[in-house]
């Protein structure tokens, strides 16, 4: 990846013109459905222990969702002091003054850390946000050059978030193969890799001229994503239109990845999403990504391909990674490159 411009300093100059580099003129905003009753299932985890009062109904809504919208916000996950405390920590971190973020700067060619993610040529357009990307699970993969000791708390809050979600997503992994009549994610959720993404988005004097994040699907099993509460930004695509997901306070976002779509057989989806920008008020999101470890090879469950055969080709979870990494986010699918 290449290193470009901080888009907060660049935001914070208030330009009468928007550098061109960042001007999407393929966004159109008439594309946006304003349809209030077309919003993400929500699932109440508290229900989702076995035995508990509406289990059953919970399972099959889970199941729904993830059939259906590839998409949905979970509430009663037990992870709100921890996401709160995150959350607190990430707007810190972003309020730095540039140098003292640039002390956890991205290496040229190199993911972790603060700054862009998929910048490939000199001539690409650009997303109107900054990033910090950090690998957390497991343990040995942490870095600690880029866990931030300023602001004071960050760490305690990155390393207790981390843990938290990660059983989180392990428990929706279980309850997931358990709606799919499998037990073959049980080998894989106890190693489930963990990292995270933290977005920054400027708000932007034109917003309907630029592109928070582009539009991609994720790649990895299930991404945890808690965002702001006041500011909308992350949006879905259905049935050909990109619709605004609102945030609930406390609840995560949690979408199905490729990774799952491909082990689930088609069966759940893995839907291509974007963020867009504010005119005046900025938008934290805090993206977890888990999925196998690089040496996995991923393909459809054994169990799911009985009754239709495999819809997918088996691939090595690295060189697919690879793949992903290596491009711009274009809205195609990586699922293109299996089937
Ligand atoms: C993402 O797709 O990783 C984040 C989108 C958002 O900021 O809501
Ligand atoms: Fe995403």
């Amino acid at each position: 990846s290449l290193l470009v411009e901080n888009v907060q300093q660049l935001a914070s100059k208030a330009l009468k013109e928007i550098p061109h580099r960042y001007i999407r003129p393929e966004i159109r905003t008439d594309e946006v459905s304003v349809n209030e009753s077309s919003q993400i299932p929500v699932i109440d985890m508290s229900k989702l222990g076995t035995g508990n009062v509406g289990y059953q109904t919970e399972m099959s809504k889970l199941h729904q969702a993830c059939k259906e919208w590839g998409f949905f916000q979970l509430t009663n996950h037990g992870a709100a002091t921890e996401i709160e405390n995150m959350k607190a920590a990430t707007q810190e971190f972003f309020m730095l003054p540039l140098e003292e973020k640039m002390v956890y700067a991205q290496q040229p060619d190199n993911l972790e850390g603060y700054g862009q993610a998929f910048v490939m040529s000199e001539d690409q357009k650009l997303d109107w946000s900054d990033m910090f990307f950090i690998y957390c699970l497991p343990e040995s993969s942490r870095n600690l050059k880029f866990w931030p000791t300023n602001p004071a708390s960050f760490r305690s809050s990155l390393e207790e978030y981390s843990r938290e979600l990660h059983k989180v997503c392990s428990s929706l992994c279980e309850l997931m193969a358990t709606n799919l009549g499998v037990d073959e994610f049980s080998g894989m959720y106890k190693e489930l890799i963990q990292s995270i993404r933290l977005n920054y988005y400027p708000p932007c004097s034109q917003p309907d001229k630029v592109i928070g994040l582009s539009p991609h699907s994720d790649i990895n099993l299930l991404t945890l994503l808690v965002q702001s509460d006041e500011v909308e930004g992350l949006q879905i695509r259905k049935n050909g239109k990109w619709i605004p997901i609102k945030p609930i306070p406390e609840a995560i976002v949690v979408n199905v990845g490729d990774t799952m779509e491909i082990m689930s057989n088609g069966l759940y989806e893995s839907i291509e999403h974007r963020a867009v920008v504010n005119s005046h008020k900025a938008r934290l999101s805090l993206a977890a990504f888990h999925g196998p470890s690089g040496e996995a090879n991923i393909g459809p469950l054994p169990d799911l391909v009985k009754e239709n055969g495999a819809k997918f080709k088996t691939v090595n979870y690295e060189e697919f990674l690879k793949i992903y990494l290596g491009r711009t986010l274009d809205g195609k699918s990586m699922l293109d490159y299996v089937r």
